[in-house]
């Protein structure tokens, strides 16, 4: 297993609910499970950048943020009806666990040195 990789969650935590949240250090993550496939994506939402994803409304593989409504594709990361995308995270699934791959940092501060 590529060491990037950190275990996140059962496939067994998505018998009662399609979605859940996560932590992957200092990233809030929403898992979704779709037809026995894992999505996973940080749980931001790119309009008002409220963090709760995984409450939305889970339609097939499209998630409706519950605070203003804009659906986004899990497959894509797209929003359907606005500006933004997802960042999704590449998932891989073992048995009964979920692992995720931390994403490299992909922002910088000028101040940093
Ligand atoms: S914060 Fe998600 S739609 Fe506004």
């Amino acid at each position: 297993m590529d060491e990037s990789f950190q275990k996140v969650a059962k496939l067994s935590d998505f018998r009662l609910s399609k979605s859940k949240e996560a932590r992957l250090d200092d990233l809030h993550l929403a898992l979704f499970s779709v037809d026995g496939i894992v999505f996973v994506v940080e749980n931001n939402c790119p309009h008002q950048h409220f963090e709760v994803l995984h409450q939305g409304h889970l339609e097939g593989c499209i998630i409706t943020c519950p605070m203003h409504g804009r659906t986004f594709d899990l497959e894509t990361g797209n929003c359907l009806n606005g500006a933004g995308k997802l960042r999704k995270l590449d998932v891989k699934t073992i048995d009964d666990e979920v692992w995720v791959k931390k994403p490299v940092p992909t922002s910088f501060s000028l101040f940093d040195k």
